[in-house]
């Protein structure tokens, strides 16, 4: 396995049902730009995205895989028993998860590598995680997909995801801004991150919504149990 590899094939797009491009270089582009506003402004994500990290992924257990882990914003939530790698595909996302884990003073590892196309042996984690990320994907039924077969088969796919409002005003708000919102963060925030699970190998065996159904925290497990 290699800490410093990513697909960032230009020619590796694959447009989204709205007809959003950007191929995984372009998303490693952007977030290694972002990287440094992202650890900094860390703070002010906990502050509203904090509680439900605890909540989803305060039970993960054994070899944890942090997939699209960013700057590392899950891992003091993580209990500390587990034993935690990290994925992502912008190298200045990568490097500042691994400053994170220096700042916490646990054990761990981080690799730059494509979620589409994870470096890892079948079954190899106890409990997969990740948080915003099936948004950012460029195909992200691949991408759960690899979740599934690097998860035990007794294991558990953990997600923090976000999508469109269930509150119309809300919703219509974010079908509005959907393009520059894209543009500006790679992200389709009018997604419906349930609405993935069925072309995938994940069967979802718990969901609950949160801040107006914009977003939600997923219990998934691989689908040969
Ligand atoms: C919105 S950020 C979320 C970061 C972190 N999980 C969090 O909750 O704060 C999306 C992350 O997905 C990463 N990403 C996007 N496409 C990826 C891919 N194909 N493989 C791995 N990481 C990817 C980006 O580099 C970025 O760090």
């Amino acid at each position: 396995m290699s800490s410093n590899t990513a697909s960032t094939d230009a020619t590796d797009s694959q447009p989204d049902d709205r007809g959003r491009p950007m191929s995984s270089g372009d998303i490693a582009a952007l977030y290694d730009d972002m990287a440094e506003r992202y650890a900094r402004f860390d703070w002010a994500n906990r502050l509203f995205s904090g509680p439900l990290r605890a909540r989803a992924f305060g039970d993960a257990e054994g070899r944890v895989l942090d997939v699209a882990c960013g700057t590392g914003t899950n891992f003091r939530y993580l209990p500390s028993t587990a034993q935690l790698v990290g994925v992502d595909i912008s190298a200045d996302m990568a490097e500042a998860a691994r400053a994170e884990l220096a700042r916490l003073g646990r054990g761990g590892t981080v690799y730059r590598m494509d979620a589409q196309q994870l470096e890892f042996p079948d079954d190899s984690f106890d409990t997969v995680i990740s948080a915003l990320s099936t948004c950012t994907f460029p195909d992200p039924v691949a991408a759960l997909d690899e979740m599934a077969r690097v998860c035990r088969p007794d294991g558990r796919v953990l997600l923090l995801e976000h999508g469109r409002s269930d509150t119309e005003l809300v919703g219509r708000f974010q079908d509005w801004r959907a393009d520059a919102h894209y543009e500006e963060h790679a992200c389709r925030w009018t997604q419906d991150p349930l609405a993935h699970f069925p072309a995938t190998d994940l069967t979802v065996v718990d969901s609950e919504e949160f801040f107006l159904g914009m977003v939600t925290v997923i219990e998934a497990r691989p689908e040969t149990l």
